[in-house]
């Protein structure tokens, strides 16, 4: 449980930090989300089926524990911390229950895009398109990725347009569809808690959670969850107080 817990945890902070590039230029999120589309030798699938994998040993150490929990205690704790801590761990279901279907929602949201179908023409030129010999002149950190290797070079036919991710997320967050942002929010509320017992939990697996580390790495783990809250809750809030505006308006692709 621990160690899907920490590939899950792993993944969670690097996609808030690759979303957070919403608040940078358009270019910047729609290059990255190009170049995880286009990565090489088929990487893409092998993190989503390391993903899935975690994800699902999750689940099923998830039901082990309770199960497990359930034989060895079947009658309710009586004293104060053996409650608290059971408490943490009901809720840890729930939270996790729900985060599920969320995930769910979100892949239809923003990944299959069968939520809003009219999603998928939302497209538009990079800023950054040098023109000369139809490849890219990256005015992004993603300029990078194109020097060190050659599969990250743009091909000729595809210079022009990409998939507009950035007015995608803007659109999908816009006041008109504020219930999707305020499900977002909330489903960010009962993941940072999911990870602040979660992270928690992990540390004292591996190990690491003795008498004196025990406030620090409790600490740690309530700043992990908080950044993550805030970092993910920022972009549904800056599109709905139109800090974040789409650059392809919804009515355009029609
Ligand atoms: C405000 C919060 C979030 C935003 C704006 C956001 C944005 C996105 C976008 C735009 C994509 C599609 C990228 C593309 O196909 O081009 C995506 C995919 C995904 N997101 Fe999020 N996301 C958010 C929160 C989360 C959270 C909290 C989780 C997990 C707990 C998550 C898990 C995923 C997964 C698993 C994918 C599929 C990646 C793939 O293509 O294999 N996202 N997200």
């Amino acid at each position: 449980m621990a160690l899907s817990g920490l590939v899950l945890v792993g993944f969670v902070c690097g996609h808030m930090l690759g979303n957070l590039q919403m608040f940078l230029h358009s270019d910047w999120i729609n290059e990255y989300a190009y170049k995880l589309q286009h990565l090489p030798y088929g990487l893409l699938w092998v993190v989503r089926t390391v993903m899935l994998i975690a994800v699902v040993a999750h689940v099923i150490t998830a039901v082990m524990l309770v199960l497990e929990n359930h034989r060895a205690r079947p009658e309710k704790y009586v004293a104060r911390d053996t409650l608290q801590a059971s408490f943490a761990s009901r809720t840890m279901r729930y939270t996790g229950f729900i985060l599920f279907f969320f995930i769910i929602f979100h892949l239809m949201h923003f990944t299959i895009q069968n939520v809003h179908p009219e999603f998928k023409d939302l497209e538009v030129r990079l800023e950054g398109v040098s023109g000369s010999h139809g490849s890219l002149e990256s005015r992004t950190i993603w300029g990078v990725y194109d020097k060190l290797s050659a599969h990250g070079e743009f091909p000729e036919s595809e210079a022009l347009a990409v998939h507009d991710v950035y007015s995608m997320v803007a659109i999908g967050f816009s006041p008109t569809y504020w219930y999707v942002s305020v499900f977002y929010i909330i489903s960010m509320g009962l993941l940072c808690y999911h990870l602040m017992h979660g992270i928690s939990s992990m540390f004292q697996s591996l190990g690491l959670r003795n008498a004196i580390w025990r406030v620090r790495l409790d600490r740690i783990a309530l700043v992990i969850s908080l950044v993550v809250f805030v970092g993910f809750a920022s972009i549904p809030v800056a599109c709905l107080t139109g800090l974040i505006e789409p650059i392809t308006p919804l009515v355009a692709v029609h």
